[in-house]
């Protein structure tokens, strides 16, 4: 899973064309602003939001001219919900210069603190929960009456299933696809189960309609999201499709499409699901596996349902069934009741894995989770600074290694676009979800090409 905060990516050269088209047709239709903070998942969801508002708003990248600004938020730490409030206020200079301009806040932030942040923050004229967005036009078209409105509500049947995304980010070469939604795991620290809702399967048809779509408009990269993605379950007519078959239909329909998914809870990564993984070349090699800590004390108070024996059982079979296989982690520093040795275990689970890469944080206590009714957050911010330091500096040292075995070896990379240090160079990703700077050359954005790796940093490969 990539966490990602700002600004969101920019329209690309085949959309802003498309924009152009629409703005001769429908010259004074409005301008939507989205700005997407948190996980792939939202990302996902900005483009669904921008799907349900298209007869009514064009997308445009500058905020200064928008009609409609939406900040898509994340509430997973205290620090990403700050972040909100500081935008927010940033924005009221331009509410203030623009009379008409309607703010709305979407994620959740928005289901988390419900329509308390009508009055925290006077800036928005609505709010809308993550199941809500097919409200979004009543919701903007009655706010801009003057009262502030919200939908909070969660659904146990929402999908957005039948919707077909806009697809502003792009580099035109990779896609997300949202193949679930909600979280039924209740890990003890998360406050996903709440904004998300209860875990639900989209329906494979809608998927792969959104994967043919996706084809023809020459995409050669779709990433299949969930927050649990390999509980993935959809029955009909007496048919079960699970995640891996669901993977195993996306492989097979072209092995020219790269198959990525993201996030998988140790749990459930079954074998039936490594060994599809393992039998299709276009199935990417790169498994995010959250192991969170090290230590089974940790793992039980956070509710995380296996031990540090099973994890690392399942991180053997991986590297069986495929040796170069990529496997990356979450991990969360100072919890509840950590002690120096439980600290400990999780760099021992670090070294004794060998990740590739590592998603670190400090734990950070949210309202109405299950560890702030029933655990102390007694790690002293300082110490969990100190102990995620620890943590961070070891995976630079891992990351640095599992690059330099690297160095000579041969790799088939999907371009992705063109470098930022360099106007020659291009970048892409190879299987393992390495990044790969390169020259130039004859190559096309989308291309595959075969690079050998010459030299690397911790953070990135460099072939010729
Ligand atoms: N569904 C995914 C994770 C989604 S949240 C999974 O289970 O793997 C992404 C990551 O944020 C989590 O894996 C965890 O490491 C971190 N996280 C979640 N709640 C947190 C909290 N309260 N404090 C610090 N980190 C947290
Ligand atoms: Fe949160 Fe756990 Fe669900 Fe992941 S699996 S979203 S960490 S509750
Ligand atoms: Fe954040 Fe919600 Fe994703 S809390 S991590 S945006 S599911």
């Amino acid at each position: 899973m990539f966490y990602c905060a700002g600004s969101l990516r920019q329209l690309t050269f085949r959309y802003k064309i498309a924009h152009i088209e629409q703005n001769v047709i429908f010259a004074r239709m409005k301008k939507l602003y989205i700005e997407t903070y948190g996980c792939q998942m939202n990302f996902a969801d900005s483009e669904v939001v921008a799907s349900i508002l298209k007869d009514l708003y064009t997308l445009t990248d500058d905020v200064q001219e928008a009609d409609l600004i939406l900040i898509n938020t994340c509430s997973i730490r205290d620090k990403a919900e700050q972040r909100i409030h500081k935008r927010l206020h940033e924005l009221e200079a331009l509410k203030k210069k623009h009379r008409t301009l309607q703010v709305g806040l979407l994620g959740c932030m928005a289901e988390r603190m419900k329509e308390e942040l009508l009055e925290t923050e006077p800036i928005l004229n609505f709010i809308a929960g993550p199941d809500a967005y097919r409200n979004l036009p009543e919701l903007i078209a009655e706010s801009a009456q003057g009262e502030a409105k919200f939908n909070v509500l969660l659904s146990e049947d929402e999908t957005y299933d039948n919707i077909m995304p806009v697809r502003y980010d792009l580099n035109g070469v990779s896609a997300y696809v949202s193949i679930m939604r909600g979280c039924n795991n209740f890990c003890t620290y998360c406050v996903v189960p709440y904004t998300r809702g209860r875990e639900r399967s989209r329906s494979p048809q809608t998927i792969m309609a959104e994967v043919d779509q996706l084809l023809q408009d020459g995409y050669k990269e779709v990433t299949l999201l969930g927050q649990n993605v390999n509980s993935y379950r959809w029955e009909e007519d007496g048919e079960v499709v699970t995640f891996a078959k669901l993977m195993e239909m996306v492989a097979l329909k072209s092995s020219q499409l790269r198959v990525r998914f993201a996030t998988s809870h140790p749990k459930d990564i079954s074998d039936e699901l490594l060994e599809v993984i393992a039998k299709y070349e276009n199935i990417c090699k790169y498994i995010h596996l959250p192991v969170q800590s090290g230590s089974d004390n940790m793992l039980k108070k956070m509710n995380r349902v296996y031990t540090r024996d099973y994890y690392m059982e399942r991180v053997r079979k991986i590297k069986e069934l495929m040796p170069d296989c990529a496997i990356s982690t979450d991990i969360i520093a100072g919890f509840c009741g950590e002690t120096l040795e439980d600290h400990e275990q999780t760099l021992s689970v670090m070294r004794e894995v060998g990740y590739e890469y590592a998603y670190m944080f400090k734990y950070s206590e949210r309202g109405g989770t299950m560890s702030a009714k029933r655990f102390q957050d007694d790690i002293p911010d300082e110490e969990k600074t100190r102990r995620l330091e620890e943590i961070i500096a070891l995976q630079g040292e891992l990351s640095l290694a599992s690059n330099q075995r690297d160095v000579g070896k041969t790799f088939r990379v999907l371009v992705e676009g063109v470098s930022k240090r360099s106007a020659d160079q291009l970048y892409g990703r190879n299987s393992q979800n390495k990044v790969i700077i390169f020259p130039k050359g004859e190559h096309q954005v989308g291309d595959y090409i075969d690079v050998t790796v010459t030299r690397c940093t911790a953070a990135t490969l460099f072939a010729d």
